[in-house]
């Protein structure tokens, strides 16, 4: 399938051709975003005017000191908030000039997030939770609950749906919360610091498992980190410092590594993490 959006085309995520799932071509272009907070007589400006766009199937990491603004980038991706000037086009189409309809549509089965913390209910089962957003589409409670299923088994966590959030390890929440973020199998998939909270061990298996959903899924992939072995695993490196995202090379990543103390975890400026 080849889709060719015009940029007056509202996004429809339930019209195939607002679903770029094959073939190149771009998902994101970023323009000149810029965000500024107010809080107590203080101006914060984590995004001072970015640029850059996302092709189809990549993923892109996005790295950066802790504070510098990859969760307020990524609520902008995902029109969880609104900028203070420049634009968000996905497939050619501005966020902040659709309808607020649209917009909903866009935040809810157009894009999947996981959450910095996992965000799970934990009154609910694994399986409840992961159902949560066909059920709040108005999908039958058995047919939420066949994809749940389904869904855990893709993330390795088959026959585990009855089972209530809070009991889950870090890493099976962290799964729990991937399946939630895919169930309505989105096109772009935000991920703010999926692996934040886990050990070493426990990270790489949850980035693998995203990685082998990414290509299952011909998704896009966007994802903050502080951890440099995962970013270095994305097709391309993009730092955000100073207000400024830049283009980071390889070489420039394992500089950015500094040797962590025993036990810690390093972010990408060096700082515990
Ligand atoms: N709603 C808000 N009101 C005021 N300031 C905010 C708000 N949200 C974020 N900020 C500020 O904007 C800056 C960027 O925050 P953000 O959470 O995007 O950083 P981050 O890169 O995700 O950090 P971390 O790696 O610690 O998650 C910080 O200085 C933060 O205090
Ligand atoms: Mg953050």
């Amino acid at each position: 399938m080849h889709s060719h959006i015009s940029p007056n085309v509202a996004v429809d995520p339930s019209n195939p051709n607002m679903r770029p799932l094959d073939g190149p071509g771009q998902v994101l272009r970023v323009e000149k975003l810029r965000k500024t907070f107010r809080s107590g007589g203080q101006e914060i400006t984590p995004l001072a005017g970015v640029s850059f766009s996302v092709q189809r199937g990549e993923m892109i990491a996005i790295v950066g000191p802790s504070g510098s603004g990859k969760s307020t980038l990524l609520h902008l991706l995902a029109a969880l908030d609104t900028p203070t000037s420049g634009e968000v086009y996905f497939a050619g189409n501005s966020l902040w000039a659709l309808t607020e309809e649209n917009r909903a549509e866009y935040r809810n089965r157009t894009v999947g997030f996981v959450w910095q913390r996992h965000h799970l209910l934990s009154d609910f089962t694994s399986a409840e939770n992961v159902a949560m957003p066909l059920l709040v589409q108005g999908q039958t409670q058995q047919q939420a609950i066949q994809a749940a299923a389904r869904w855990l088994t893709e993330v390795g966590l088959r026959g585990r749906g009855l089972q209530h959030a809070n009991q889950l390890s870090g890493g099976e929440q962290q799964r729990v919360a991937i399946a939630r973020a895919l169930v309505n199998q989105p096109a772009l998939l935000l991920a703010d610091e999926p692996t934040g909270d886990l050990d070493e061990r426990n990270a790489v298996t949850v980035f693998e498992l995203m990685r082998r959903l990414h290509e299952s899924y011909h998704l896009t992939t966007v994802l903050a980190t502080h951890n440099p072995w995962l970013a270095q695993r994305a097709d391309r490196v993009l730092l955000l410092e100073h207000g400024q995202l830049t283009p980071l090379a390889a070489d420039d990543l394992a500089q950015r590594r500094a040797p962590a103390p025993a036990g810690a975890a390093t972010n990408i400026s060096g700082e515990r993490g």
